[in-house]
């Protein structure tokens, strides 16, 4: 009996959503790569019927980039019952979706508190599903880096961070929607937990950058106040296997090749 399965993606052309769909069609499964450019659209129903038709599991990467709760919570919640009603019409067993570790105490964070309408459009829907909870992306260090800086210095909240690579992510979401559903919450974390500010300092000695990094106990994480433990997991969690400095290693030496 062929155990390969039917898989959408959504936001399959999406950094994490690429990563899982490559995962999955190396294992042999045959995969939907949604995206609104592709004429699947989670926010307005289009094209999900015919893409969910016989689909074993969803995973939603979806991801949207504005600065305005309402439109932010509206993308998440709007999308998630749109594709919740519509894998339950097609009989989908598993629907899984990407959060943020803390999400629940950090909806002073605009973005969160979409992230949040999303897990509860999730939790209301009737559907079987796992809710993903990963910390923050080796690859949106840079974007952190920028966020942080004033007068050429970088200060970060003086908190705990343990980040992980897309590509873990990637891995751990494609293992867990093969799976059965947890119809709770899932923590995912990167392998190495540390200060913010020394993880800032390795990211940014890693890209030749000489900006001194600094902690100030005063700054939150995106209009959200913030605890020691507001980015990682307190409980149990999933664990990533590609710590920061190896991932920039790696980084480092693919664009060495480039270059050469
Ligand atoms: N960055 C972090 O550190 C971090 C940490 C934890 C969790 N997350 C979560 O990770 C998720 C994925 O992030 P990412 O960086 O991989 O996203 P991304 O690279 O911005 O990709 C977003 C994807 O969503 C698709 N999309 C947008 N609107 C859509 C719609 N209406 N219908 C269907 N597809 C749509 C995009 O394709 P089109 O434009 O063609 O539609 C694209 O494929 C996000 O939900 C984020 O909250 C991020």
């Amino acid at each position: 009996m062929s155990t390969s399965k039917k898989v959408v993606v959504i936001g399959g052309t999406g950094l994490v959503g690429s990563r899982a769909v490559t995962i999955l069609r190396n294992a042999g499964h045959d995969v939907v790569v949604a995206s609104s450019r592709n004429g699947i659209n989670a926010f307005t129903g289009e094209g999900l019927e015919a893409a969910l038709s016989g689909a074993d599991a969803v995973i939603d990467v979806s991801n949207i980039v504005s600065y305005d709760e309402p439109v932010i919570r509206n993308f998440f919640a709007t999308s998630t019952r749109n594709l919740t009603a519509a894998e339950k019409s097609a009989s989908v067993r598993h629907h899984v979706v990407l959060s943020i570790v803390g999400t629940s105490d950090l909806s002073g964070n605009p973005y969160v508190s979409g992230k949040q309408a999303q897990e509860d459009a999730v939790q209301a829907s009737g559907q079987d599903y796992t809710i993903v909870r990963a910390t923050q992306f080796h690859e949106f260090m840079e974007t952190l880096a920028e966020a942080y800086s004033a007068d050429g210095a970088v200060n970060v909240p003086d908190i705990q961070f343990q980040p992980i690579a897309a590509d873990d992510v990637a891995a751990a979401l494609v293992s867990v929607a093969l799976s059965k559903p947890h119809n709770g919450i899932v923590d995912l974390a990167g392998p190495d937990r540390a200060g913010f500010g020394e993880l800032m300092r390795t990211y940014l000695a890693a890209k030749g950058d000489s900006r001194s990094v600094g902690v100030d106990a005063a700054l939150g994480y995106f209009g959200a106040p913030v605890t020691a433990t507001s980015l990682v997991p307190t409980g149990a969690f999933m664990q990533g296997q590609t710590a920061l400095a190896d991932w920039l290693r790696q980084q480092n030496h693919a664009s060495q090749v480039e270059k050469a």
